[in-house]
């Protein structure tokens, strides 16, 4: 069965000979297949291919953060800075006619792990991860029959923060430096560390709240990156 999102296909069983649309189809038969996740029928993460070399930028001003500081009054949460002078090959990902719907790329760090959660403001983002340290990303689906138990802190709008007893989880991929995922962010993701002590995690984050994470697909299958 495919599951259909916002007019789009969102998934495919790929144990399926038919394949319901061309965008399904190009799945199934290029590599990528692996990288999306049919668990639920979302799909909430792909690796981009085709690496682009470096990113060269200025970082500049904090732009917003959400955490708190913990007992030694030091900040923990995700920071994200504004960035000056970036190179022109990020850019290259998404066809010129669309770029202008995405916001300006900003330079995303984590200090802590992040528990499940939506994005404020954000629903699809490319992930261009500079020192990643060993984390697993993982995301989740709300459980059925069970209601929701989630909490806002300072500066979530839209997004929230959600109790693991009411999700499932969907996957997870750990990225390794200098690649880029996209990510499905309105759908509830979190980050964890696999080493004993976590380590500052560092990633330009490209992000639109006007393109779903389909939407996206399509963009980096025209621009040929995906
Ligand atoms: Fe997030």
């Amino acid at each position: 069965m495919a599951q259909w999102i916002n007019g789009k296909i969102a998934s495919v069983n790929i144990g399926r000979k038919k394949l319901e649309s061309s965008l399904a189809h190009h799945f199934y038969n290029i590599d990528t297949v692996r990288h999306i996740n049919y668990h639920n029928c979302i799909m909430c993460f792909a690796k981009i291919k085709n690496p682009i070399g470096e990113c060269t930028f200025i970082e500049g001003e904090v732009y917003k953060e959400y955490g708190r500081p913990n007992d030694d009054g030091i900040f923990k949460g995700l920071r994200y800075s504004k960035m000056y002078d970036i190179s022109e090959n990020i850019y290259d990902l998404i066809p010129i006619r669309y770029r202008s719907k995405f916001y300006p790329p900003l330079l995303m760090r984590i200090n802590s792990n992040v528990p499940p959660h939506t994005d404020s403001g954000v629903i699809t983002s490319i992930n261009w991860y500079l020192s990643p340290s060993k984390c697993a990303t993982t995301f989740y689906s709300f459980k059925t029959n069970q209601n929701v138990i989630s909490h806002k802190i300072e500066n979530q709008t839209n997004g929230s923060i959600f109790d693991k007893s009411c999700l499932d989880i969907i996957g997870h991929f750990v990225a390794e430096p200098n690649d880029i995922w996209l990510l499905n962010v309105g759908q509830p993701h979190g980050v964890e560390s696999l080493l004993p002590k976590l380590e500052i995690r560092t990633a330009i984050v490209w992000q639109t709240n006007e393109f779903s994470f389909n939407d996206v697909v399509d963009m980096l299958i025209e621009t040929g990156h995906l």
